[in-house]
């Protein structure tokens, strides 16, 4: 079964072979995060997505799904791209921040990645709970890769801030 490892550092900087974009549905690049993987990896990165947005998705990228681009200067190979939900919009987010990370290594295993690193996904601008996050997302990473058996050998989540940080390892520590 891969790994599920838990750091605090810096998502731009992953040795892994993709690393998932916490972006909005327009997919042409925002704050936090998005900022962050855009401006590391370079302008390949913001063609590509918008290719996607002028062929499989003329109207935006739905809350809940991914796409992978390239990551153009970045050390990762691809960048997957997906839309978490906006905390206050839903009366239960969960189900869409679980399809969040569900999608992500569908399409991680669909381009050939075997490492994939998550960003605490919609915790920032979007409002969620870090603590209540955390184990929606370890749940949904554990239960994708019992379903992917053997195509992923490991699952990083990568913190910016303390208190990410310990709710990731307290929910992984739960597990
Ligand atoms: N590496 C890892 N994590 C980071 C980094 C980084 N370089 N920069 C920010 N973060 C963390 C934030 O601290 C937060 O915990 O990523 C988490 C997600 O926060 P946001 O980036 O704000 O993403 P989200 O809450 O999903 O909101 C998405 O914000 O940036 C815009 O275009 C984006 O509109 C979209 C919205």
């Amino acid at each position: 079964m891969a790994e599920i490892t838990v750091h605090q550092g810096d998502l731009t900087r992953q040795r892994v072979d993709a690393v998932v974009n916490a972006a909005n549905s327009s997919l042409l690049g925002g704050g936090g995060v998005d900022g962050a993987i855009h401006r590391a990896g370079g302008p390949a990165i913001l063609a590509a997505c918008r290719r996607i947005r002028s062929t499989d998705w003329p109207e935006g990228l739905p809350t809940g799904r991914a796409v992978a681009t390239t990551a153009g200067d970045l050390p990762a190979r691809w960048v997957i791209h997906t839309v978490g939900p906006v905390y206050d919009h839903h009366d239960d987010p969960a189900p869409l921040l679980r399809s969040c990370h569900v999608e992500s290594l569908r399409v991680a295993v669909e381009v050939g990645a075997r490492t994939v690193a998550f960003p605490a996904i919609s915790c920032g601008v979007y409002g969620y709970p870090v603590d209540e996050a955390a184990p929606v997302a370890v749940a949904a990473v554990a239960d994708a890769l019992a379903e992917l058996a053997g195509r992923l050998d490991e699952v990083r989540f990568v913190l910016f801030d303390d208190a990410s940080h310990r709710a990731w390892r307290a929910a992984l520590d739960r597990r």
